[in-house]
């Protein structure tokens, strides 16, 4: 048993152990990788530092990661997205040592990340890349020695290419998150249901009729939108990809400046992976009582040092809602202090969609405790082969059937001689 961990309360282990079985049995993927892993050993001996959600999906990676044979240990990837149980039942039933406390400061979170670089990780797991910028920073001498590491999200997937440009990448990585398998489902399924999931457990605001703003129409965003959508708002897109705006336009919603849409705005929503999206002037111009929420990754996209500053009090009418009285009568409601709105009001994405994305970071980890050493120091993408044996996976667990090619047609589809 290990005796090294810190968590908020191991008591409440029993709850979590439930939650984790709970989350399990909505995993078919991951049950097969569990057995499959279990039998294979493919991590023996290995030993894994991951920086995730402390959530119940991941638990079930995590466990997973164990039976493969590895030693994990684990730390939160964001401050109040911790599910404080399951951190109790993967100390105390798994025997996992975990590092994440809900609410935790900045400087505990990063003690957490050190208390995981402490464990001399050969191969690292990330969601946005705190853990991998850390152990270049803190502990290079562990450089050496690493296989290499996994990246969950978006904005964690730009700032390793940012590493790798500047030559200052000093490990494999797989771009987890470019996995087909991955964001088409988890980015937009997840995303979408998840953060209308926190909103409404936050603000159980009635959506039907109200004017929603999306902010980004990425992978999250056309999820969040198509969601709210179908909760009967009426959605607004904001962008500045052209291809994006158009596609967000011709999937039937109304498109324009943020500056033009915040006065109209009953919610604005980021998913951007961008800094101050939500700037002061738009922030100036919002409707009185608007709702403000962020679903990408860090807490960056809504200006909040500039709502600070136009206001005079700040009210906490629900959990996880933050009144801004501003200077000028208007009141604005921060959920979750700008952080990820589904991870902190709500539990995150559904466990059949992390299904997927948690079994692509099982066989990507695989892959690079075969492969890691003869790896360049670059961002890979998660091979091919090993994103359709995901699908392959997931279609069987649905009892889902699919035509194959004939040799006719895969000649066809082959040949460049047939025409009309
Ligand atoms: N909440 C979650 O659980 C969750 C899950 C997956 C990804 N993420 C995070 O969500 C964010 C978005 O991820 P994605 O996969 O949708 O990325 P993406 O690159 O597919 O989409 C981001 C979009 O935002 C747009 N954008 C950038 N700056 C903008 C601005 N100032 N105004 C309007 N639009 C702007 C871009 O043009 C792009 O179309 C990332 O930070 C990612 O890490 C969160």
């Amino acid at each position: 048993m290990h005796t090294d961990f810190s968590i908020s309360d191991p008591a409440k282990a029993e709850k979590g152990i439930k939650r984790i079985e709970w989350a399990y049995a909505e995993m078919p993927v991951l049950q097969q990788l569990m057995a499959r892993f279990s039998e294979e050993r493919p991590l023996s001996g290995r030993r894994i530092g991951a920086c995730l959600h402390v959530t119940t999906e991941t638990a079930n990676l995590m466990r997973v990661l164990k039976a493969g044979g590895a030693e994990v240990a684990l730390c939160a990837s964001n401050p109040l997205s911790t599910q404080d149980d399951v951190a109790a039942a993967l100390v105390d039933h798994y025997d996992i040592p975990v590092f994440a406390i809900c609410g935790e400061d900045n400087d505990t979170y990063y003690r957490h990340i050190d208390a995981v670089l402490a464990k001399r990780p050969e191969i690292t797991l990330d969601d946005g890349a705190d853990l991998i910028s850390r152990l270049h920073r803190n502990t290079p001498e562990l450089l050496p020695k690493m296989l290499g590491g996994t990246e969950e999200t978006t904005t964690g997937v730009i700032r390793l290419r940012a590493m790798a440009a500047d030559g200052a990448l000093g490990y494999p990585v797989v771009a987890v998150n470019d996995a087909m398998t991955k964001h088409l489902f988890d980015n937009r399924y997840g995303t979408g249901q998840s953060t209308l999931d926190g909103i409404i457990r936050a603000t159980n605001i009635l959506l039907a009729g109200r004017t929603f703003v999306v902010v980004g129409y990425g992978w999250c965003g056309r999820g969040i939108a198509m969601r709210a959508r179908g909760h009967g708002a009426h959605v607004i897109i904001t962008e500045v990809e052209p291809l994006r705006a158009l596609e967000a336009t011709m999937d039937g919603f109304e498109v324009m400046p943020l500056l033009q849409a915040a006065p109209r705005a009953d919610f604005i929503v980021t998913a951007s992976g961008d800094k101050h999206v939500v700037d002061r002037h738009h922030l100036e111009a919002a409707k009185d009582g608007c709702v403000l929420a962020n679903s990408g990754h860090f807490d960056v996209e809504i200006n909040i040092p500039a709502l600070e500053a136009l206001s005079r009090e700040v009210r906490t009418p629900r959990r996880h809602v933050q009144e801004y009285h501003l200077n000028d009568g208007r009141v604005l409601r921060l959920l979750a202090e700008g952080r990820l709105v589904n991870l902190a009001a709500a539990e995150g994405h559904p466990a059949a969609v992390m299904d997927m994305s948690f079994a692509n970071q099982a066989l990507a980890v695989a892959w690079i405790a075969s492969e890691g050493r003869g790896l360049d120091h670059a961002v890979h993408p998660m091979p091919p082969a090993l994103d359709a044996e995901v699908a392959t996976l997931k279609l069987a667990s649905m009892n889902i059937a699919i035509d194959t090619l004939t040799e006719a047609q895969q000649r066809y589809l082959s040949s460049w001689q047939e025409g009309t």
